[in-house]
């Protein structure tokens, strides 16, 4: 019996593969014809479609690295992991939160630095981590106020889970699903604008997907909103942010702190801004999840049509 070929494209959990029974399917980098392609980051865009080609998988949730319009105009469907990743992203939110509120990132540095330096010693010690208490001195959340700006899998845990932390939150979301709705705690206030949204919230954590609406959602005009000494914290994608915007408003002190985990090379140099390299999803159980979503739909798309 012929197999059905698999094209992987970036490394995808053993976890989930193991699930592929080696009889029926063939797994591999470089396949030729292949029936499927399973991925997670790589650029599909760029990339001419097979003609063999019956199906995407994504092991991520969102699916702006794929063609999604073009392939459908072919009939390939494209199947994605919503919400699978979605503890692993919550919890680097939340440490974001603590890490732009507390310094940590930057003093860290400096601690780094002061022990390195091998000249100091006792007193002169002392004075630098005196001066390092001073200098990175933070802020407490309780009473701060959060804005959730997307409420689906994602935003919906961030917004419950910020609530223990004493947070008052606030969520937007023009097209919230019922599933949402349903899960988000009734102390997160809805509010009507995003703009409203900015205005009140001391600290924003954006969860929506990159399309032609949110593009440059948060631009010069609307950092402008946000309360003085704000942190905008970006675990959406890179473009959602206008980063010329961001940076002016932290080199003018408008803004507290750009906690970024798409970082630019103009992002990632500036001293307020924290940047990681896309680590939302990277946790060995939002690996595993995600594998075991995205093959368990695709084998079932090409064994049973569904
Ligand atoms: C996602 O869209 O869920 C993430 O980009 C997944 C990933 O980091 O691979």
């Amino acid at each position: 019996m012929t197999k059905f070929a698999i094209q992987t494209l970036n490394a995808i959990s053993p976890v989930g593969l193991q699930r592929l029974d080696r009889d029926v399917f063939d797994v591999g980098t470089d396949i030729r014809r292949p029936r499927a392609i399973l991925l997670r980051s790589a650029d599909l865009h760029s990339v001419e479609v097979p003609s063999s080609l019956y199906a995407v998988a994504r092991a991520g949730a969102g699916t702006n690295n794929i063609p999604v319009d073009r392939l459908a105009a072919l009939g390939v469907p494209v199947f994605n992991t919503p919400g699978a990743n979605a503890n692993a992203v919550k919890e680097l939110v939340i440490a974001g939160m603590l890490l732009a509120a507390r310094n940590l990132y930057h003093a860290a540095d400096y601690t780094r630095d002061l022990v390195a330096d091998k000249h100091l010693s006792g007193a002169d010690l002392d004075k630098q981590v005196e001066a390092g208490k001073k200098q990175f001195a933070g802020f407490e959340l309780p009473g701060k106020t959060l804005g959730v700006i997307g409420l689906g899998a994602i935003g919906v845990l961030v917004a419950n889970a910020a609530q223990s932390l004493g947070l008052k939150v606030l969520g937007y979301d023009p097209a919230v699903t019922v599933k949402s709705a349903w899960q988000l705690s009734p102390q997160v206030e809805q509010v009507a604008s995003v703009e409203e949204l900015l205005s009140r919230s001391d600290m924003i954590t954006l969860h929506v997907p990159l399309v032609e609406g949110t593009r440059g959602l948060i631009n010069a005009q609307r950092v402008a909103l946000m309360p003085e000494g704000s942190v905008v914290l970006n675990f959406a994608r890179g473009g959602v942010v206008d980063e010329a915007a961001v940076l002016e408003a932290l080199d003018s002190g408008h803004l507290h702190a750009y906690v970024n985990d798409f970082p630019s090379e103009a992002g990632a140099i500036h001293p307020k801004v924290i940047a990681l390299p896309h680590l939302g999803a990277s946790t060995g159980e939002a690996e595993d999840n995600c594998a075991v979503m995205a093959v368990d739909q695709l084998s079932d798309y090409l064994l049973h049509g569904n």
